[in-house]
């Protein structure tokens, strides 16, 4: 989402809108809307179904207005439609508003004020804007003081962009649990959920917390807490690397990412491993987590398939026991069974509403936190007590690739610098940067050959409907990921399994022509791992086996360089990568943005 109050003296209200929408499409994109009030007065409002494109070409020629808002849609309350996309706009068409997060409380609201009122749309954002329009409109209340009232009675996540065609100089804004930007330019303001939309508009940012609201004008902003007392607040710069956020030469997000990791293993390491130097890292933070008794990962997806790595290495190197739990379901875990936990949130966009909300509850108990994100200003960013940052550049297409080897690789500087700490060999012996240059060096490899990994996709994911990754140990939590990537691409239904467990149920389902692809690079599992490939192959599964060279057997179709093993995945995750990414190519599926999907899911 993204609004805009002022004129505006780079474009038309309309373009500026537009292009911020089209550098947030990747977060949701269902349908999308921009409502502007023009220069004389009128109002402007379009909204469609699909890709902001559709927008672009329903919007026509420019106009300039003096207020305008927009938003593209991942859709929570009411399916994907022109009634449910935002904005959403009061009965009497007098306020406009854009909205993202989830109303927990809006049926009761819609049924305590607003039961006699018609609805357009089956959204939780319409009865927000009904219920302002109500307070102005029955109950002569000021626009403000509809908009603190109405705040005061929502429960849930949100970020709103308000407009009253009425006084079309002040956008009324207001943020919980949802990223929201205040951004300052010259003669106007812009206001959004992500710098990308707007950073060659301004570096000069206002960030609006938990339960403030603000008054943005063109030339000035107030921010107001919940009991309407005005609030300081110094900007915060926020850059946005330009010429990171196209797709250059590559014709789509996730192949340029893909292709990337090498760069960014080789980044990581020049940055947290100068040469005769301590390792880049806080020494408070170190000392902090050298400290704990354990460790609790908490991350969403491909996030949380990287903390499993990161507890594999944390145990191994810094000999600190560790769990990995998924966000959504660690909110039910308290109390936590250790005198001195430390938290380590693993989040690519840093606005995870998920992991956000573990994270406001470890700080509540006054539990140290670490975010490692790859979004300097994100939400976590700012809230935890430490952060580390990926340097991966910004990651774009909805399925995550570069993020996952990143967190992998900066888990093991912590780890490594935690051991030392802690005075112990593995990780004083544990040469990370030679191991990180042996990976960038692998994944360079195998990005090299595009052409063969077409091919695979094709001979063995060709026509498939189901599918699995088998593995054990780290074989298995890579299994996961590459499990993850193909099916949230590619729609292929597939499993990431333990090998050792196929054969106590799931293995009824392995019949001729079913696609299992298996990792093999952990010495200690690789015979048994192996048995499993033949319980597979007698029921006629279609076996491809991506083994390491030392582990590697005849007949094994992909032999891949050998690394410790818990940074094999940071080699092995990028052949399922680009099997996700050619079988998704090849069934004329849009690679960078799948369907229901959103690249920072900040709802809960
Ligand atoms: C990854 O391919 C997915 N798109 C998704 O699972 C993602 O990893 C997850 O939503 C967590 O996002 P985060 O890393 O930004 O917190």
């Amino acid at each position: 989402m993204c609004g805009i109050v002022g004129t505006i003296g780079t474009g038309a209200t309309t373009q500026i809108l537009l292009k911020g929408l089209n550098r947030l499409e990747y977060r949701g994109y269902d349908s999308a809307g921009i409502y502007v009030n023009d220069q004389d007065g009128q109002d402007y409002l379009v909204k469609t179904v699909g890709k902001i494109a559709a927008l672009e070409a329903a919007v026509g020629p420019q106009v300039q207005g003096r207020i305008g808002i927009a938003h593209t849609r991942w859709a929570t309350h009411g399916q994907p439609s022109v009634a449910n996309a935002h904005p959403q706009f009061s009965g009497s068409k007098r306020f406009y508003l854009v909205h993202n997060g989830v109303i927990s409380n809006f049926t009761a609201l819609k049924e305590q004020y607003l039961a006699d009122q018609a609805f357009a749309s089956q959204t939780d954002t319409e009865v927000i804007v009904q219920m302002i329009a109500h307070f102005v409109e029955a109950e002569a209340m000021t626009t403000l003081a509809a908009f603190q009232k109405t705040l005061s009675l929502l429960a849930g996540s949100y970020a709103l962009l308000l407009v009253d065609r009425e006084d079309p100089e002040v956008l009324y804004v207001a943020k919980n649990k949802s990223p929201l930007l205040i951004g300052l330019a010259a003669g106007y303001n812009v206001v959004t959920s992500d710098a990308l939309a707007t950073y060659d508009l301004t570096t000069d940012y206002l960030e609006l917390r938990d339960g403030e609201m603000a008054l943005v004008r063109a030339s000035d902003v107030t921010i107001l807490d919940q009991q309407g007392d005005t609030q300081g607040r110094e900007p915060i710069e926020i850059k946005v690397e330009a010429d990171a956020i196209g797709k250059g030469t590559y014709p789509t997000f996730m192949l340029k990412e893909i292709d990337e990791q090498p760069a960014v293993m080789r980044r990581i390491s020049q940055h947290y491993l100068p040469v005769d130097q301590p390792i880049a890292i806080d020494p408070a933070l170190i000392q902090h987590v050298a400290q704990a008794d354990r460790l609790y990962f908490v991350a969403a997806g491909t996030s949380y398939h990287a903390s499993l790595v990161g507890k594999r290495l944390f145990e191994r190197y810094a000999q600190i026991p560790a769990e990995a739990g998924v966000a959504s379901e660690f909110g039910y875990h308290w109390p936590l069974l250790s005198a001195k936990p430390f938290f380590i949130f693993l989040s690519q966009s840093g606005e995870t509403a998920d992991s956000r909300q573990v994270l406001v509850e470890a700080k509540r108990r006054g539990l140290p936190t670490l975010v490692i994100t790859n979004v300097a200003n994100s939400t976590l960013a700012r809230e935890a007590d430490y952060h580390l940052l990926l340097h991966a550049g910004p990651e774009i297409a909805v399925a995550s690739t570069k993020a996952y080897t990143a967190q992998i690789a900066v888990e093991a500087v912590l780890a490594k610098a935690v051991g030392e700490r802690r005075q112990l060999g593995a990780a004083q012996s544990f040469d990370l940067a030679g191991q990180l240059a042996l990976a960038a060096n692998a994944m360079d490899e195998i990005t090299d050959n595009h052409q063969a990994w077409d091919q695979l996709a094709a001979e063995y994911l060709g026509s498939a409907t189901d599918a699995f990754y088998l593995g054990r140990g780290i074989d298995y939590d890579v299994s996961l990921e590459a499990a993850l990537k193909l099916k949230e691409i590619s729609y292929v239904h597939t499993e990431g399994f333990a090998a050792g467990e196929l054969k106590h149920g799931t293995i009824a389902l392995i019949e001729p022509g079913v696609p299992v692809i298996t990792f093999i690079t952990e010495q200690a599992t690789a015979d048994h791992t192996r048995g499993n490939v033949q319980e597979v192959k007698a029921r006629g599964g279609n076996v491809l086996v991506i083994a390491s060279e030392a582990c590697q057997q005849a007949g094994d179709q992909i032999v891949i360089p050998t690394l410790t093993d818990e940074l094999m995945p940071l080699v092995t995750v990028v052949c399922g990568q680009l099997l996700a990414y050619y079988a998704t190519l090849q069934r004329g599926l849009n690679v960078d943005q799948p369907r229901n999907l959103a690249k920072s899911v900040t709802v809960e």
